[in-house]
């Protein structure tokens, strides 16, 4: 076991705003100055949140649900796994990972919301794009994925079922809900369940290894994997609410099991921490995103917050935030619009809109500095279609992505259109770990910039109980 401190990794992320400085249409080069007081005492208000939940309360009625747990999340767990090793929640989930790794071939993940969105994002993002098709020695031993759970869409179950009856390998099965009620994830566990349970009849013990739950410290999904007799049920941690849970065994043991470097990502997420509690505005990638993202919205209309991401790894990120900033924000009457756009691909449908349609938006393009190795695919000759493409033999893919986002940003300026830059230096787990973290942070101080709580959806629970009692009279 690797021993490890939360600030191996230093935060190279970069937020630059400068497309966003705009006469008429955006803003002053002086207006984030302007905010500065106001951002740092929602900074202020977000770290007194945190201890006011370590203290365990009293909670003023205005800050209830007050699920602050996250935001300090990752360092507790690198220093429980520096201290505990294999007993803490970090080891446990490797061990797990690694016997899953070498006892099953395939893996369904189960959950909705916050409970899914992360773990699809990491694995989107970090995993061979054909993962699932490739040999078990070319995916190093990690099993085939595949996410359910997530809709109340029969045709995709009956598909995952009739695949996994017709497959003889041995598979498992991880539902993730905090709750235990949500109706999607329950009703896709009692029938994968029962399939598994059909097919490891004759192997008693091998039902309460293939179901790993990850749960909240009650409810229904606790009960059945008690009485399933589960050999390793994770928590979700009170104070982590779905949407903030990815650094939580939500997010942490699908990527264990997808071969991800947990702790890289965990020590991305606390180089963040470390900047968002140091560094003034103007060098601080939460406050200078909240801050443009706020006065945007304010004083130009802007409340429609499209992230354009570069490359297709990235759109499931995209999605995550999408609902981190709906769920956390669309309150009251209030909070932004997100949009996830993922270009080169919607720059032939969306982008037309974006540059010449209503003024009411602010686009922050997210891309990674980097390429991968083995992106740099050149161009290269063709024997059959000579013309213009010669001219590009020599570039590679990732040149002409940069050169799309240098094009299409310059295309917004002339038109003014206001946009700003997110850049990852790779894409990796340390980046995506400050990533993630950096926009969680930036929703909740945004929740405390305007007045609403970034904690609990409402609104979810009146659409749950709706269709409960639909059910039930029908
Ligand atoms: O962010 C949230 O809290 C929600 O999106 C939940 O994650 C989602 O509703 C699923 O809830 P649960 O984990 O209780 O099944």
């Amino acid at each position: 076991m690797d021993a490890t401190t939360s600030d191996r990794v230093v935060s190279e992320l970069v937020y630059d705003p400068a497309g966003a400085m705009l006469p008429e249409t955006g803003l002053a080069p002086g207006d984030l100055a302007w905010l500065a007081a106001r951002l740092e005492a929602a900074r202020a208000e977000v770290l007194a949140d945190l201890e006011l939940w370590h203290r365990g309360g009293p909670i003023p009625a205005e800050k209830d649900p007050l699920d602050a747990g996250f935001i300090d999340l990752p360092e507790r767990l690198l220093e429980e796994y520096r201290t505990g090793g294999p007993t803490s929640l970090v080891g446990r989930l490797l061990q797990t990972a690694q016997r899953l790794r070498a006892e099953v071939d395939r893996v369904v993940i189960l959950g909705i919301g916050g409970s899914y969105m992360g773990p699809r994002a990491l694995f989107e993002a970090l995993c061979h794009p054909y993962h699932n098709e490739r040999t078990r020695q070319e995916r190093r031993g990690t099993p085939r994925l595949y996410f359910e759970g997530d809709n109340l869409d029969g045709s995709t179950v009956a598909a995952l079922l009739e695949m996994l009856r017709s497959d003889a390998g041995p598979w498992a099965l991880v539902v993730i809900s905090k709750s235990g009620d949500t109706l999607e994830t329950a009703v896709a566990f009692r029938v994968f369940l029962r399939l598994l349970q059909e097919q490891t009849a004759r192997q008693p013990a091998a039902l309460a290894e293939r179901v790993i739950p990850i749960t909240g410290e009650k409810g229904a999904l606790r009960q059945a994997a008690q009485a399933v007799g589960c050999r390793e049920i994770f928590p979700i941690p009170r104070g982590v609410a779905g949407r903030y849970s990815i650094f939580s065994a939500v997010g942490l043991l699908p990527a264990a099991i997808m071969g991800l470097d947990v702790v890289r990502l965990l020590e991305g997420a606390a180089a963040m921490n470390r900047r968002f509690r140091t560094a003034p505005p103007g060098q601080n990638p939460v406050l200078d995103y909240t801050g443009v993202a706020h006065l945007m919205e304010w004083r130009r209309g802007a409340a429609i917050r499209v992230l354009a991401t570069w490359g297709k790894r990235l759109e499931a990120v995209g999605l995550w935030y999408d609902q981190l900033l709906a769920e956390s924000l669309g309150k009251d009457g209030q909070g932004a619009t997100p949009i996830t756009a993922v270009n080169t691909r919607d720059l032939h449908s969306r982008a037309q809109q974006h540059q010449q349609g209503r003024r009411d938006k602010l686009i922050t393009n997210l891309y990674v500095a980097t390429p991968g190795p083995g992106d740099a695919i050149p161009i290269g000759p063709c024997d059959f279609n000579g013309g213009a493409l010669d001219a590009l033999a020599h570039k590679t893919f990732p040149e002409l992505l940069h050169a799309a986002l240098l094009g299409t940003n310059q295309a917004y300026r002339e038109d003014r259109r206001p946009t700003a830059d997110l850049r990852l230096p790779r894409l990796d787990e340390a980046a995506l770990g400050e990533l993630f973290q950096m926009l969680m942070l930036a929703t909740v101080v945004e929740g405390r910039l305007i007045g609403i709580n970034p904690y609990g959806q409402p609104g979810v629970e009146a659409y749950k109980r709706n269709m409960k009692a639909i059910l039930e009279a029908s």
